[in-house]
């Protein structure tokens, strides 16, 4: 099989580690308007770069995705244009695609001029270049940049995992309908805020309380309530509306996959893209082992990514699926313990 050769772009990129792709996502954050600051997070937890450079470092790829209990699609290159549709910044994805596209070929063509490569490598971050790309398609959409950051360092990693070559060659098509697309971002933001209402004397209710759970703001229709205190798996169980186990062969029960529902396979891990502040704090066990399946390494009380066998909603909450899971915590750092 021919191998790309590596473009200057390529090449530059190549220099970042996780360290630093973290740097600069952490860089951004504050760049980033309030609707894609969480979405942006889970985006770069659900495409790790730590997995990506094992699985591509190996020497038998599907041998160490068999050992990582890999399940489900956990390869970028298969999911250019769809990877993000959660995020605000989706809807943008074609002009994005296209900016970052042309800004390569420019880039790539200055880095030949010896001088000028000179002049440019050394003071210009990578979280400088991706707020470059966010501005130039900002001033073409006449829209604040903050709502492209986020969008634009996907689209960046993208091509870190992917190569120049195959994400240029993806289609760039935005995979949200029309209705949704017209959506502001303070429209989705104050949907994400309500909670249902419990109806007349509401407050006085106790115990029978009912949350609802979205599972794609995309889509009307993913939603399934659950009872107060119950968690985001077991209230996911009675939703029969669809095939789950056509679309994703890990749904087995519902739309989010689950497997022991005891916090010891992490098929269920889910990001909490609105209302984490309604779910239980992280247990012991749930927070031991969501650091070895390689999610999330955190101590703060209610992250954005959780178990959702363990996760007891006590409001309205909407979540987004990964479309994968495994076992992969020790290759999250580079020189971790193998
Ligand atoms: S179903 Fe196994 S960890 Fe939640």
């Amino acid at each position: 099989m021919m191998t790309a050769i590596e473009t200057p772009f390529e090449a530059f990129l190549n220099q970042h580690d996780e360290e630093g792709w973290l740097a600069a996502v952490t860089t951004l954050l504050r760049s980033i308007h309030e609707v894609d600051k969480t979405a942006t997070q889970i985006w770069f937890s659900f495409y790790p770069f730590g997995l990506f450079t094992a699985l591509q470092q190996a020497a038998d790829p599907e041998k160490l995705a068999r050992e990582l209990l890999l399940q489900g699609d956990y390869y970028l290159k298969n999911q250019i244009d769809s990877s993000h549709k959660f995020i605000y910044g989706h809807r943008y994805w074609a002009q994005v695609k296209k900016s970052v596209e042309q800004y390569v070929e420019k880039w790539n063509g200055l880095q030949s001029v010896p001088n000028v490569a000179q002049a440019q490598a050394p003071d210009t971050s990578l979280a400088d270049h991706i707020l470059e790309v966010a501005q130039i398609v900002a001033r073409e959409l006449k829209l604040n940049p903050s709502l492209l950051v986020g969008i634009t360092a996907v689209a960046f990693m993208t091509v870190r995992q992917t190569g120049l070559e195959a994400f240029t060659a993806s289609p760039g098509k935005v995979l949200i309908d029309d209705k949704h697309a017209r959506k502001s971002p303070n429209q989705i933001l104050s949907a994400r805020a309500k909670d249902d209402s419990q109806g007349w004397l509401g407050f006085l209710k106790t115990v029978d309380k009912k949350w609802t759970v979205n599972h794609d703001e995309n889509d009307d229709s993913a939603n399934y309530k659950l009872n107060n205190a119950q968690d985001l798996a077991w209230g996911a169980e009675a939703d029969r509306s669809r095939d789950w186990r056509a679309m994703d062969p890990r749904r087995v029960e519902g739309p989010i996959p689950v497997e022991c529902r005891s916090a010891s396979c992490g098929t269920c891990w889910v990001g909490v893209i609105g209302g984490a502040e309604k779910l239980s704090d992280v247990a012991a066990r749930e927070g031991k082992q969501i650091k070895k399946f390689g999610y999330i390494d955190t101590t703060e009380p209610k992250p954005l990514i959780r178990l959702a066998c363990q996760a007891q909603a006590h409001g309205a909450v909407s979540i987004v699926i990964p479309p994968w899971n495994g076992v992969f915590g020790k290759y999250k750092r580079p020189n971790a313990d193998r």
